[in-house]
């Protein structure tokens, strides 16, 4: 039996791309999951097919560019008498690709609300209820992404989620709850493109490795889920 079986895991962007093999990945791992999207219609085939091999399962739904909508899918998942044991921080949106000096500030502002602001405010409420009972993992996906000055508001909401993690993380040590940051790596998605050289499935298992980690394992740690590949021989 697996150490996350039983444990309730809220995975944001669970949809398709890189949320949904991680939805996917935590399921045999025998977690219950609580899937975000924009619109629960989104996720009805993932919750069906994770269903069908018997998960438990169900979906919530937010755009994460409204406070109020992450507010009240904060409060509904800490309705559930689980809780949520596994924050899985997934979800983002990519900017539109601009010409040097020509960003609009509401690309900017845009890139965080959904990729900076959404995602601290899920950790800040989170937290606190994995901290009373010791125990916790959070995963914030960020990316490798750099010299790219067209997707500046992309790649500045990724260094400030990396931000996050940095400031906060001191004071988890030893608290049961570890926090840490995931690049998927450049994969073939609606994000990152039909040019990316790698499929979505080699996010994993790498993806699992920040989840799976021993209790008294570091937080703030930086993992590169293709560093985990099984599927190509390493030198
Ligand atoms: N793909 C890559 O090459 C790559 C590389 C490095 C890092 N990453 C990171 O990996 C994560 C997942 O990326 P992906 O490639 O899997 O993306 P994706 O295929 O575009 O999927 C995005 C997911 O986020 C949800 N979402 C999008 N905009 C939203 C909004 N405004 N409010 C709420 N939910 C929203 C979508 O839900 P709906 O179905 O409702 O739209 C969908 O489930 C992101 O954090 C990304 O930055 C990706």
């Amino acid at each position: 039996m697996s150490k996350l079986s039983g444990k309730w895991a809220l995975v944001t962007g669970a949809s398709r791309g890189v949320g949904k093999q991680v939805a996917l990945g935590l399921a045999e791992q025998g977690c219950k999951l609580l899937l975000h999207a924009r619109q629960l219609d989104h996720l009805e085939p993932l919750l069906k097919e994770l269903r069908s091999r018997g998960a438990e399962a169900r979906g919530v739904a937010a755009e994460l560019s409204n406070a109020a909508q992450v507010d009240a899918l904060i409060d509904s998942v800490l309705r559930d008498p689980g809780g949520v044991d596994i924050l899985y921080n997934n979800a983002a949106i990519m900017s539109p690709w601009r010409e040097a000096h020509t960003t609009p500030g509401d690309d900017y502002r845009q890139s965080f609300e959904v990729n900076v602001v959404a995602l601290s405010r899920l950790c800040d409420r989170l937290l606190p209820p994995m901290l009373k009972r010791r125990w916790g993992r959070i995963v914030n996906v960020t990316s490798g992404i750099e010299n790219i000055r067209e997707l500046l508001p992309y790649s500045m909401s990724k260094a400030a989620v990396d931000r996050y993690v940095r400031d906060v993380t001191p004071s988890l040590e030893g608290t049961g709850v570890i926090m840490s940051l995931l690049d998927p790596g450049w994969l073939r998605t609606d994000l990152g493109g039909d040019k990316a050289p790698n499929a979505v499935e080699t996010c994993l298992p790498g993806a699992l490795v920040p989840v799976l980690l021993e209790d008294g394992a570091p937080s703030g740690r930086f993992y590169r889920a293709q560093d985990y590949r099984t599927d190509i021989a390493k030198n």
